[in-house]
């Protein structure tokens, strides 16, 4: 009787093509399952027809090498060509996550050292680079649960969460089994500490919170906040999505964050675009390093390996090391950057949003009307035209639309209005940032001449708007 192929192992096929539907190994005669019978109805073209198609399909996508990607909250920056190509190098491609350890001292070695700089950037004790970006980062921070339960504080069902957060944080929260209760925003911008104070109850197991937080700005009484989560036995949780304005200023771990995740993708290279990829490596405070997920990288004076779980972890996030190109991509911006390169980015990063915020205050001013850090938040409601419309014009003079936060937007709070959320990043040039006030300036200019003709745009791409009603105009 003839096997499946899937009952042999994939090295056995011989010398058989793959195409092959029955074939002979060592004897014994296989046949693929499933194999279609019929060639592909694929189209007959040459290699130039292939080619130009897929050009002409790169010059429709639009990404930071194209122009400015103002893109609030999602950090779009530039990032280095080089660390892609250190990332493909052959030693850290071809190696599979199933050969012996002894093997891959060198990315052991990798993983260790960027654990360790990363202890230092964010001030924790201890690193898992296991996350595959910051959502799953915070779905393994949120550890917190299985913490609560060994101390036998079952109880702790509850995660706090600001109304400016990020949309992962209630999900993440909700994913690992907590319910959520939303702490408000007052008018500085900043956690309503009144309203934390009233919902300080014992059933709270932790603070999720951003800082800066997604609205642009610095929670100034974050040591204040973190005195009264930790009187009350829970922990603080820092969403570090936004560590892009604090690298070498100031650390989440002195400020009295608990447990950490970041978006590598967002601050230490690899470029972040259509959802991926990226790494959301967690740190903790030392009493909370035995619930890490595995495998994290150890030394023991003379060699890298992979260390076996803690006493309670929660085990793997990812198969194999996580993603580990990502990670090297890490590695390598926090080595050519070194420290001072790191503060610099970060101090850029500021001055840069800061920069935009005071040039576009004639037209949209800033919602809070304060210093801002790598992003701003600016009024939408006070445009003629709903921000949306606004900001889709804006693609026909080449800058991205930046995010819209607020009525119409699903991620952020609803009590906002309608707001413009920016972030240039450090690396736009002072001519990039005064490109975006000019285009910012033209469209404002365009709206008080023609509403409608904005409201229809953009015009310059294949697939345009379905044209508003004329109501849109406001
Ligand atoms: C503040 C904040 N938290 C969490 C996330 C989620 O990160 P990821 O998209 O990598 O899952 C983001 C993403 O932009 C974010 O801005």
């Amino acid at each position: 009787m003839k096997q499946s192929i899937l009952d042999k192992p994939h090295s056995g096929r011989g010398q058989n093509s793959v195409f092959d539907r029955e074939f002979c190994v060592d004897g014994i005669e296989f046949e693929l399952p499933g194999l279609r019978e019929d060639p592909l109805g694929l189209p007959d073209l040459t290699e130039v027809e292939v080619v130009r198609h897929f050009t002409e399909l790169t010059r429709e996508s639009y990404g930071v090498d194209n122009g400015s990607y103002p893109l609030g909250s999602c950090t779009m920056k530039y990032n280095p060509k080089r660390n892609d190509k250190l990332a493909a190098l052959p030693g850290f491609q071809r190696v599979h996550p199933g050969q012996p350890a002894e093997t891959m001292r060198g990315i052991w070695r990798v993983m260790y050292e960027l654990q360790l700089m990363l202890n230092e950037i964010l001030g924790m004790d201890a690193f898992s680079l296991q996350p595959a970006a910051g959502a799953n980062g915070e779905l393994a921070g949120l550890f917190i649960k299985k913490y609560f339960d060994v101390k036998k504080e079952k109880d702790r069902k509850v995660i706090l969460v600001a109304d400016s957060a990020h949309g992962t944080n209630p999900a993440s929260a909700t994913m690992a089994g907590f319910d959520c209760r939303i702490i408000s925003t007052n008018e500085s911008g900043t956690m309503d500490l009144e309203d934390l104070r009233s919902n300080l109850r014992p059933d709270v197991a932790a603070l999720m919170l951003t800082n800066p937080s997604t609205l642009g700005l610095f929670e100034t009484n974050i040591t204040e906040i973190a005195g009264l989560i930790h009187a009350n036995g829970s922990l603080l949780y820092y969403d570090g999505a936004n560590l892009n304005a604090l690298m070498g200023i100031v650390r989440p771990g002195d400020m009295g964050f608990d447990v950490v995740h970041i978006n590598t993708h967002k601050t230490l290279s690899t470029p972040h675009s259509g959802g991926g990829p990226g790494a959301g490596p967690v740190g903790v405070k030392k009493f909370l390093q035995a619930y890490l997920p595995g495998p994290v990288a150890d030394y023991d004076g003379e060699d890298y390996f992979p260390s076996v779980d803690k006493e309670f972890s929660i085990g793997r996030m990812k198969s194999g090391f996580g993603h580990f190109d990502v990670l090297v991509k890490a590695y390598c911006y926090i080595l050519t950057n070194g420290p001072d390169g790191l503060k610099e980015c970060s101090e850029n990063a500021v001055l840069n949003a800061n920069y935009l915020q005071a040039g576009l205050r004639d037209i949209i001013p800033p919602v809070f009307d304060r210093l801002c850090m790598h992003e701003c938040l600016l009024n939408g409601d006070l445009l003629r035209i709903s921000a949306y419309s606004f900001a889709k014009r804006l693609i026909d003079y080449k800058v991205h639309p930046p995010t819209l936060v607020g009525a119409g937007c699903v991620y952020f709070s609803d009590d906002l209005g309608s707001a413009i959320l920016i972030e240039p990043t450090e690396t736009e040039t002072k001519a990039d940032l005064d490109r975006i006030v000019s285009v910012f300036k033209m469209v404002w200019d365009e709206v008080l001449h023609d509403a409608e003709f904005v409201n229809n745009a953009p015009y310059s791409r294949e697939i345009s708007k379905v044209p508003m009603a004329s109501k849109e105009v406001i």
